[in-house]
C-alpha cells in the first residue's frame, strides 16, 4: 500500500503530502516597527498531515472540490495559493483542488501553511512554472510566515518572522501530540499584553549540540491563561517527559525514543482529547520537486 506520506503523480494529477511541523522550541527575541515578531525557533517536519488532491485543468479555472472544514473559498489557503501563482507567472492552465483535512485548525502544526506550500510545490511542478525554490518561498511568504519553511523543506533552524532558514540536523524522535479541543487564533496570542518579547538569542549550534539552555515555547503561558485545556494538557502530559506546546498553540506534544513507549502514552490520553503519534520526517516528501 502506498504510504500516506508519499506523493503520488499521474499525468496531470498530484497527490501531495502536507506535513505537520512542531516548534521544538520558540523564543520571542524583539518585535518590528510592522507589529510582527522577531523569533527564533527549531522546526521539526512530521510524517502526519493533510494531503491535498491536483488535477490540472486546461480551461485557466480553479475549483475548489468539496471541502467541509469550514473555510469560506476565498480565504482558502490552497485556494489562495493557486491564484497567487497563476498571477504571478501567468500561465493558461487551471486545477481541481480538493483537501483532505487531518490537522486541526488554530493548533499550531502548520496546517494551513503546509497545504498553502505543498499546493504551490504541486502546481509549480504540474503547470510548468519553472519557479525555484528561493522564488517559490518568496511568494509563500505572502500567505504566512510558516509558508517558507514547508518549501524549504528541511528541519530548520529559523529567525525574524519564520523566514530566514538554515538546516538544522535533529534526531530520530516520536512525538506524542494532543489536540486539546480548542482553537487559538495566533494574532490573540502575539497581541498580548502579558507576552514577553525579550529572550536572549541563542545560537544555532548550541541547539545543535543540545547545549542546556531554557529551551522553552514562549507564546505558552500566555496561550495556557487564555486556553485552559492547553494548560491541563500540558500538565497531563508532563508526567511522561518535557511537555511543550508548539507555535501559538493549541496542541502540546512530547519527544519519545521509542515508539513503543509513545504508543503506551498516547494511549492513556483522557478520552476528551483527540491524541496521535507521529515521527520525525528528515525532510518534506515534495522537497525534491522544487529545483534550487
Ligand atoms: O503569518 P501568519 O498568518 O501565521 O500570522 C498570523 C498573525 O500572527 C499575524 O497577523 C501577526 O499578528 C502574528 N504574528 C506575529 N509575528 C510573527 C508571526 C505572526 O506577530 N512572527
Amino acid at each position: 500500500m502506498e504510504s500516506a506520506v508519499t506523493m503520488s503523480t499521474q499525468g496531470n494529477e498530484l497527490r501531495c503530502f502536507a506535513p505537520a511541523k512542531l516548534n521544538l522550541f520558540l523564543h520571542v527575541i524583539g518585535r518590528r516597527d510592522d507589529g510582527y515578531h522577531l523569533l527564533q525557533t527549531a522546526f521539526q517536519l512530521l510524517d502526519y498531515g493533510d494531503t491535498i488532491h491536483i488535477n490540472t485543468r486546461s480551461d485557466g479555472a480553479l475549483r475548489r472540490i468539496a471541502s467541509d472544514f469550514g473555510v469560506p473559498e476565498e480565504q482558502d489557503l490552497i485556494i489562495r495559493a493557486a491564484q497567487l501563482l497563476k498571477a504571478n507567472t501567468g500561465t493558461h492552465f487551471g486545477a481541481d483542488l480538493q483537501l483532505e483535512k487531518r490537522l486541526p485548525m488554530g493548533g499550531g502544526l502548520g496546517g494551513g501553511s503546509s497545504d498553502a506550500a505543498s499546493t504551490l510545490i504541486g502546481l509549480n511542478h504540474l503547470w510548468q512554472c519553472g519557479l525555484n525554490r528561493r522564488e517559490l518561498m518568496e511568494l509563500g511568504l505572502q500567505l504566512g510566515a510558516d509558508v517558507p519553511f514547508f518549501i524549504f523543506g528541511q528541519n530548520a533552524f529559523a529567525e525574524g518572522v519564520g523566514e530566514q532558514l538554515q538546516a538544522l540536523s535533529t534526531n530520530k524522535q516520536w512525538y506524542v501530540v494532543i489536540e486539546p479541543g480548542v482553537q487559538v487564533p495566533t494574532p490573540l496570542i502575539f497581541s498580548a499584553k502579558e507576552l514577553t518579547r525579550d529572550t536572549k538569542p541563542v545560537r544555532i549550534t548550541d541547539f545543535s549540540n543540545r547545549l542546556k539552555n531554557n529551551w522553552k515555547n514562549d507564546l505558552q503561558a500566555v496561550a495556557s491563561t487564555l486556553f485552559p485545556a492547553v494548560k491541563d494538557a500540558l500538565e497531563w502530559l508532563a508526567q511522561y517527559g518535557n511537555a511543550m506546546m508548539t507555535g501559538s498553540g493549541a496542541c502540546v506534544f512530547c519527544a519519545f525514543d521509542s515508539e513503543a513507549v509513545a504508543q503506551q502514552v498516547s494511549q492513556q490520553v483522557p478520552q476528551k482529547w483527540q491524541a496521535w503519534i507521529a515521527k520525525s520526517l528528515h525532510e518534506h516528501p515534495m522537497r525534491s520537486l522544487v529545483k534550487d
